[in-house]
């Protein structure tokens, strides 16, 4: 089975993804990680070098490379379910979970981790702050289309959720 962690950047993918693989005993892959690794570049310098068209590119076949027969927890990136047909495809290939949390937390957590990600690096915290809201009222569309939603506030209960869920399932 493949369950796609999928939520805006800063919900917890990775945190909660690794917990989650590690008590239902599955693989964990994280696909920025996987996509880094591929190109042997930093997410901010493939955005900076090849643009995000390129990005989101890369970010399609990962996940269609992604191999069919395994038991897998895959933290995608926050934007994955919003390009191509992307959140079609995780839905007729597995299992997909949004983990959700309100702007105000999402921007707790971003302010202080936003060197990484090319889309807000350089956004003053006022102008985080809208761009949160904005993109996560954009989003909301093809995070809804999940098959589950968690609420992400506590890592711990989040874990706890989803490991029900998926026993429910098998
Ligand atoms: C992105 C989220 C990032 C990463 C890239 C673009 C987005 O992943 O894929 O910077 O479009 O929201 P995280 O959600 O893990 O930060």
């Amino acid at each position: 089975m493949k369950i796609f962690l999928i939520g805006f950047m800063g919900a917890g993918k990775t945190s909660i993804g690794k917990r989650l693989a590690k008590s239902l005993n599955y693989k964990f892959i994280d696909m920025d990680k996987l996509i880094e690794f591929n190109a042997g570049q930093s997410i901010n310098e493939l955005f900076k070098e090849h643009g995000e068209k390129h990005f989101r590119e890369l970010e399609k076949t990962t996940l269609e490379e992604l191999k069919p027969d395994t038991n897998i927890v895959i933290a995608t990136g926050g934007g994955t379910p919003c390009y191509e047909q992307n959140m079609e495809f995780m839905n007729e290939t597995g299992t997909t979970i949004y983990l959700n949390l309100p702007t105000d937390m999402l921007f707790e957590r971003l302010i202080e981790s936003k060197s990484k990600r090319p889309l807000i690096k350089d956004l003053t915290d006022k102008d985080l702050r809208a761009y949160i809201a904005k993109m996560l009222e954009e989003r909301s569309v093809f995070y809804e289309k999940a098959n589950n939603t968690v609420n992400a506030a506590h890592i711990t209960n989040a874990v706890e959720e989803i490991s029900q869920l998926i026993c429910q399932l098998r």
